[in-house]
């Protein structure tokens, strides 16, 4: 009880300053669209000579759409993760001394918050591009046009989960050198608290907190599992993506458990079951 309760008053928020931005923007940041007046006429007469209600994606490469020149989920996965190639396993592997991702409780939990601008569209790259992310681990930022379905697999590359955070969801991540227990007491808290949810090993969280969750523009890393912080983070950062949308992905290369609806398909309660004090 004490321990928990330093632990949420230890919690140490990082928040990146909006100027310290060094996200890349796309297709312009907006002073550059103001600037190139060329750029919003053309945006423009693009906007009114297309017909369709369905808002144009202007230079973007659509979302959801299974277009094998593109990503289908099917061909060219090897540049993020090939499933059928037994020495990409190694990703979700646990290679080095299990002891040195045991955790500790003194060390606290840290929330890293970034100030992605409203302005932001994150760009769908083809499977004939590699994907890199600035930060460790990723919270915003360019990914694949087709996302995973929602649920718990054996692995899942960052540049399709990325893509559901987008969407409101909250990704789980752990390394496979973790704490068994506590790695299923997790997979437990997220399953029960939302639909919306990815839960997979990963070799980006660090030694010191091998467990972390992602939410679009925020992340949550710790050393030992506290349900309180767990399910804070996640009533407070999930839902907030900017393409809010419950629509289940198309990718589900090692899928191990379909996500369940928890409170609504819209996740509208999030955590209901929650611990209370
Ligand atoms: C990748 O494929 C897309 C879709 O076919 C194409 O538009 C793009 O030019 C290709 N890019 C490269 C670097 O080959
Ligand atoms: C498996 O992946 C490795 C590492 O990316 C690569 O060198 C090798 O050619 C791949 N094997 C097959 C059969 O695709």
């Amino acid at each position: 009880m004490f321990r928990s309760l330093a632990l949420v008053l230890g919690l140490f928020l990082y928040v990146q300053a909006a100027k310290d931005w060094k996200g890349q923007w796309f297709p312009n940041a907006p002073q550059e669209l103001v600037s190139e007046a060329g750029g919003v006429t053309q945006d423009l007469s693009n906007a009114l000579a297309n017909e369709a209600d369905e808002p144009k994606e202007s230079g973007r490469v659509a979302m959801g759409i299974e277009n094998p020149d593109c990503d289908d989920a099917k061909h060219g996965l090897e540049i993020d993760f090939d499933p059928y190639n037994v020495t990409h396993s190694t990703v979700y592997m646990c290679l080095e001394p299990k002891a040195d991702y045991k955790g500790d409780y003194n060390m606290d939990a840290i929330i890293t918050e970034y100030n992605v601008p409203s302005a932001y569209v994150a760009n769908h790259k083809c499977m004939n591009n590699s994907i890199e992310y600035a930060e460790r681990i990723p919270s915003y930022g360019t990914h694949r046009p087709l996302w995973p379905r929602y649920g718990e697999y054996r692995y899942v590359p960052p540049q399709r989960w990325l893509h559901n955070s987008e969407h409101g969801a909250v990704i789980a991540l752990y390394h496979p050198c973790a704490n068994k227990q506590q790695v299923e007491l997790l997979k437990q808290i997220v399953k029960k608290c939302l639909y919306r949810h990815v839960i997979t090993p990963s070799q980006l969280p660090s030694k010191d907190r091998p467990f972390a969750l992602v939410t679009w523009h925020a992340i949550l890393e710790f050393s030992v599992l506290e349900r309180t912080i767990v399910e804070s983070f996640i009533e407070k950062y999930a839902l907030k993506g900017p393409e809010q949308t419950h629509r289940d992905g198309q990718y589900d290369h090692m899928l191990l458990e379909a996500a369940e609806v928890v409170s609504t398909i819209d996740d509208s309660i999030l955590c209901p079951k929650k611990q209370r004090d």
